[in-house]
């Protein structure tokens, strides 16, 4: 009999819901939720809220278009955290609900170690082991993974995520959120050397990302006093410096962690490796370097539930079940 897997994702402000049926996402439905536009940022309280009004009809939606009743779902995957817990509480209580209604089995998922997993939704798929750098709006990690639920923290950030760098910098721009998107648009016009920015010096694999962050709201402060309308003139080359330190930092770790493990299938997943210049830098450093590597497509890249159906496919085939006493997590270290 074929194994359908229901997905579903609310740890921030995608409601997304996705179906999974023996080696094929027949559904990823994504509700992106305009209305934190106007803040430059999530608002936890209007975003649990919007979890409420959009996880029925995308769900719904979601078996519509895979063509599969309710019925027919073998388990109930969904996201435990980490993330926000009010988000996370809508998506964890209506999977509990659907699942104990069905009486199928209900599946926890990390949403980091899904993030990983979405390389495995279609080809070419990495082969065991491979290193992935994982980068998002709240996670710039580096993982070992020997196997699709074998995985290892080898290094993270100690302050500020990646994509954090990217939202701060448009909001100092004045860019709306989020502004990794336009950041990277907006950099493909400019110069990715008019302006430098300092590497931090952080020890192993960690990364650091809170230096940066300050050396552009200084840089920016100065330029504004010597031309008021600094931004606006250099918007270009300022989005195409930025761009250019944060991508570098990710990559010299990631070669790093590379030559210390000897592993040579390497990875990139999260929001940020939706970005144009990291997918080519990365690929081009892998072509330097003999890298097997692998990015997923921009759709399996930021926040989805066909990441979330697939991780829960592999945890269906190990029979690991969780209980209807689950609660979410805000914080959820990877492989617990
Ligand atoms: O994985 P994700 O969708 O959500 C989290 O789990 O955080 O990642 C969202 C992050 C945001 O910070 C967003 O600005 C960033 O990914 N992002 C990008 C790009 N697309 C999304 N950053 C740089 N370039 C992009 N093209
Ligand atoms: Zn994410």
């Amino acid at each position: 009999m074929a194994v359908t897997i229901l997905g579903i994702e609310s740890s921030c402000d995608d409601t997304s819901a996705a179906v999974w049926q023996d080696g094929n996402m027949l559904a990823n439905l994504i509700a992106n939720q305009d209305v934190h536009k106007r803040y430059g940022g999530v608002v936890p309280e209007l975003a649990s809220r919007a979890h409420q009004q959009n996880i029925v009809p995308v769900v719904d939606q979601a078996l519509e278009r895979a063509g599969v009743t309710r019925q027919e779902l073998s388990a109930v995957a969904f996201t435990k955290g980490p993330g926000l817990m009010g988000s996370l509480l809508v998506g964890t209580s209506f999977a509990k609900a659907l699942a104990m209604g069905l009486g199928v089995p209900l599946i926890e998922v990390n949403h980091m170690e899904a993030h990983v997993l979405a390389h495995f939704i279609e080809e070419p798929r990495p082969s065991f082991p491979f290193l992935c750098l994982t980068v998002s709006g709240g996670h710039t990690q580096i993982i070992r993974v020997d196997d699709y639920l074998s995985m290892e923290l080898i290094g993270e950030t100690r302050d500020d995520a990646a994509g954090e760098t990217f939202d701060k910098t448009g909001k100092l721009l004045g860019l709306p959120y989020p502004s990794g998107p336009v950041i990277d648009k907006r950099a493909a016009e400019g110069n990715p050397h008019a302006f430098s920015f300092p590497e931090p010096k952080i020890p192993g694999c960690s990364f650091s990302f809170s230096g940066l962050k300050t050396s552009i709201l200084y840089f920016v402060q100065e330029k504004e006093q010597e031309d008021p309308d600094f931004i606006n003139n250099n918007m270009a080359d300022i989005c195409a410096s930025v761009q250019y330190r944060i991508i570098s930092i990710l990559l010299s770790k990631l070669k790093r962690a590379a030559g210390e493990t000897g592993i040579d299938h390497v990875a990139i997943a999260g929001g940020v490796s939706a970005n144009r210049e990291l997918r080519q830098r990365f690929h081009d450093t892998g072509q330097e370097r003999g890298w097997h590597t692998c990015i997923p497509r921009f759709d399996y890249c930021t926040d989805n539930a066909a990441m979330i159906a697939m991780a829960g496919y592999y945890k269906y085939l190990e029979g690991q079940f969780t209980d209807q006493s689950v609660t979410p997590v805000a914080r959820y270290p990877i492989n617990r």
